[in-house]
């Protein structure tokens, strides 16, 4: 198969995992309405970050029994915040299939010390087995694991009755896949992810079990303070009504809130979801007809519909020892991003070599469209 150099570029090229695309039509004239150079805790301010909630609850459908907050230090903050004031009162199962659940198995491990820890791991393309997940535990896991494309499929395998706590890692997923909120005690995600906002800002989802748990167990380990949620034993309810622990930028708020009612006009969740679902089938219609690419996730069921791991198993590119294949991978996404039809399309330096496409709703059906020729292109080019 001969490929031409494209003669149309994708009109946003913008196809990274994180900070993801912004949404069509996206100018800086969107932050106009920003509350610049006044207090986040002035009523309006607080207002501002309670819209942000209200709506993101909204959207999601987010049951009206669970908290929802703006914490700092984006997705990771948020994880971590609930690590560290949710774990230690009984055993842990971390699931890890790629980086991220490798990262949050690696801070029970190494750095709040759990003993009572299991890590149930698979390579990327694959998923631990689920039936082994153990639910009288606390169990830490990834919705979408965005370094390798793999994401759990339902949540069937999650027990509805348990007595550990259920802590899951959304960020790819929320506002991309269905999430089964009766099953998840804490839900994490950042606004620089599927809705294209900006970094530094993270959303914590707390249902009454893990307000429970929060109210009832005093971690053996210090907290910082942007990890504090309760005070003398009592969650601080304010935070998740708007008083932010610490300063939030009042310019991301205003993106994030641009980011939200754009979302609500598109359709709201269905239609975030549907717009994921497309970009994902017409990168497999791709795939099917190409003897050169493929998943990086093996079961279809478990293919992410926001980060698009694509594998190279042509011959040629099996041949080359890894650094090769890391190199040719360097290559072939350079190419494509000198053309200016692609950024940030080479997977996670974690992952194994191989290339990303975020399929998120903030990336046009027709830039995928455009995108992927220069991916045949730029590969025949690399062996050339
Ligand atoms: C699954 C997952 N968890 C955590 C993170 C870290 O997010 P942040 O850098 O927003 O803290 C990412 C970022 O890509 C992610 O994809």
């Amino acid at each position: 198969m001969s490929s031409p150099r494209p003669s149309v570029r994708p009109r946003n090229p913008c196809f990274s995992s994180g900070p993801c695309a912004k949404r069509p039509g996206w100018t800086p004239a969107a932050l106009g309405g920003a509350l610049l150079g006044r207090s986040h805790r002035s009523a309006a301010g607080k207002a501002k970050l309670g819209e942000v909630i209200a709506r993101s609850r909204d959207l999601l459908g987010v049951p009206a029994d669970t908290l929802l907050g703006i914490v700092p230090a984006s997705d990771t903050g948020a994880v971590e915040i609930a690590l560290w004031s949710l774990l230690g009162a009984r055993g842990v199962d971390v699931l890890a299939w790629e980086s991220f659940g490798k990262t949050w198995a690696a801070d029970v491990a190494e750095q709040l010390r759990l003993d009572e820890l299991r890590v149930l791991e698979a390579d990327y393309g694959r998923l631990p087995d689920l039936g082994q997940v153990d639910f009288a535990r606390d169990v830490v896991f990834t919705w979408n694991g965005t370094t390798s494309g793999v994401r759990v499929p339902d949540g069937g395998w999650i027990a509805s009755r348990r007595a550990g706590l259920t802590i899951c890692d959304a960020t790819s997923a929320a506002f991309a896949m269905e999430l089964p909120w009766d099953k998840l005690d804490v839900v994490t995600w950042s606004w620089q992810k599927v809705l294209g906002g900006e970094a530094a800002h993270g959303m914590l989802a707390l249902s009454p079990r893990a307000v429970a748990r929060l109210e009832s167990h005093v971690p053996p380990w210090p907290l910082p303070k942007i990890f504090r949620l309760t005070q003398g034993g009592k969650l601080n309810r304010a935070i998740f009504e708007g008083a932010t622990i610490n300063t939030p930028s009042m310019l991301c708020v205003e993106d994030a809130l641009d980011s939200l009612r754009w979302a609500e006009e598109l359709g709201g969740l269905p239609a975030l979801i549907a717009h994921a679902e497309a970009n994902l089938a017409t990168v497999a219609a791709w795939v099917a007809a190409r003897p050169w690419i493929d998943f990086l996730a093996e079961a279809p069921e478990t293919r992410s519909t926001t980060s698009i791991c694509l594998k190279i198993v042509d011959p040629w590119f099996l041949g080359l020892g890894e650094a090769e294949q890391r190199a040719a991978i360097k290559r072939l996404v350079g190419l494509i991003e000198e053309a200016g039809a692609g950024f940030d399309l080479a997977g996670h330096r974690d992952a194994p070599p191989g290339l990303r496409v975020w399929g998120g709703a903030t990336v046009a059906g027709a830039d995928i469209e455009a995108l992927l020729p220069w991916l045949d292109w730029a590969f025949e080019e690399v062996q050339g």
